[in-house]
């Protein structure tokens, strides 16, 4: 005897799906609610039922027969085989125009395969990137959603009032179809990656160069979060080297082991961008380090070894404090600029049209990477939608003019003193790169032409040639 239907329902209740549930119904809408074990739905409604209003269901067919048309499900569950598995159970139950919203950490491929699937169907498949861990998906996450776009239509004004907001706007827009917001959150997860190795460099020049303790240090990053660098993860990074272990007195970070894991996003951005031809170098050197880090074997390989290092005396030529902030907010300026185009490849690549502007503005609230320089990204894309790189928009580019002399000294620096800072290092290799006028490239050019006749182009006239590097006089031919 139920009369009221529930406009969305959520399955998968661990603390995501939980906490995403709660965020609808703490909006005024009437919740849905299932999971796989009965039990999680009974403990949300006992917990929290006061919170809102939700119809929780045992079976499948009970959870589906209490949404309203067009049903809204949320699916919230460990990306992979169990996204199929749920999608399995519940397609053959939907009609044609239901969605479903598949919020997990999944694979753009898989959403792309997922959303073809279901389109003969007549279902909507939406792979919706959601970003902000379990506080975001309670108070306020930064959400990407793809698929079709009439399903944004039905869907989108639910998921923007329960998105994060900035001066009253949603970080929430419809990214584009199929793939697109799987795509953009792996990015966006990418990013992080590399945000966090960067800040990790900076902390450990600051302890090891510096001599400042975790405590000085975590002062040091509160003060750079109100200027230019402020953003969630330099505030809790602060956060993070205050702390101090209640068993042994000592900071936090010297008792954890340093062996830092992953859940395979940032891994798989890199996997992407080497596909579309995209130099993420920042996102993949952050991927390695964290392998490095990990590889415990290898590690005690070269400790054993003792792996001769550098004298210590070597001193920073600088001011240290300045010039390592400098070259963090240099490096994430590279890190952003190449995740920006590796969005803007896969955009053309698959047609998406995403744009780039919409992504910084939905980035900045809710989400890990949320930062404040982000609304200069947004400004960049909004004054130039085709920009090649970030690099070249007068804010960054001022940036990183002004960072470099303090950038070069601090690569320098971690250099003679041993101090791996790959992050740093690979970002200013990558901005002299891009800067060069010629890059040796011509000569790798030379080497495949002379070991496989795979052939050149000249700068001086069009065509294709090869050298016939074995013949009398090495004459040059049309290829
Ligand atoms: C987010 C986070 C979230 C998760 C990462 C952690 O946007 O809310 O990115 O998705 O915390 O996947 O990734 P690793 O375990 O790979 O570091």
């Amino acid at each position: 005897m139920m009369s009221e239907k529930a406009q969305i329902g959520v399955t998968g209740l661990a603390v995501m799906g939980r906490n995403l549930a709660r965020n609808f119904a703490r909006h005024g809408h009437t919740v849905a609610l299932h999971n796989r074990s009965y039990g999680r739905t009974k403990e949300l409604v006992e917990e929290f039922g006061h919170e809102g209003k939700f119809i929780p269901s045992e079976s499948a067919a009970d959870f589906v027969a209490s949404l309203e048309r067009p049903r809204r499900v949320v699916i919230m569950v460990k990306a992979g085989g169990p996204t199929d598995a749920v999608i399995d159970e519940f397609a053959p139950l939907l009609e044609p125009g239901d969605m479903l919203i598949d919020a997990g950490n999944a694979h753009y491929l898989d959403t792309r395969r997922r959303e073809a699937a279901l389109k003969e169907k007549g279902l909507h498949f939406v792979g919706a990137g959601v970003s902000g861990g379990e506080e975001g998906a309670l108070h306020g996450p930064s959400i990407m959603p793809g698929g079709p776009k009439e399903s944004y239509d039905a869907l989108g004004p639910l998921l923007e009032d329960i998105a994060a907001k900035v001066d009253g706007e949603p970080c929430c827009v419809h990214v584009g179809p199929d793939g697109a917001g799987h795509f953009v959150k792996m990015v966006h997860n990418g990013i992080e990656y590399a945000d966090m190795q960067l800040i990790a460099e900076a902390y450990d020049l600051l302890r090891q160069v510096g001599g400042s303790s975790p405590a000085e240090i975590a002062g040091i990053f509160q003060g750079w979060n109100e200027g230019r660098l402020g953003s969630y993860l330099i505030e809790i990074t602060a956060e993070v080297l205050k702390q101090v272990d209640a068993s042994t007195g000592k900071p936090f970070v010297d008792i954890v082991l340093d062996q830092a894991e992953q859940k395979g996003t940032g891994r798989w951005t890199v996997q992407a961008a080497l596909d579309l031809g995209v130099p993420v170098s920042g996102i993949a050197e952050s991927v390695f380090a964290r392998a490095l880090s990990g590889g415990a074997d290898v590690r005690k390989a070269a400790a054993d070894a003792a792996l001769p290092g550098p004298s210590p005396e070597n001193k920073h030529a600088g001011d240290l404090q300045a010039d390592v902030e400098q070259a963090l907010f240099a490096s994430k300026i590279v890190a952003y600029a190449q995740g920006f185009q590796q969005i803007q490849a896969a955009s053309k690549e698959y047609g998406w049209a995403i744009d780039p502007g919409a992504m910084a503005k939905i980035w900045r609230a809710g989400c890990i990477i949320r930062a404040k320089f982000l609304d200069f990204i947004k400004q960049a894309y909004d004054k130039q939608p085709e920009l090649a790189t970030l690099l070249v928009d007068e804010y960054f580019l001022d940036a990183v003019s002004g960072a470099q002399d303090a950038w070069r000294r601090v690569v320098a620096t971690a250099a003679q003193q041993g101090i791996p800072a790959p992050g740093f290092a690979s970002a200013l290799a990558y901005y002299d790169g891009l800067r060069a006028k010629r890059l040796p490239a011509a000569l790798i050019q030379g080497q495949r032409d002379f070991f496989g006749a795979h052939t050149y182009h000249r700068i001086d006239k069009p065509g294709s040639f090869h050298t016939l590097w074995a013949a009398e006089g090495r004459p040059e031919v049309d290829a």
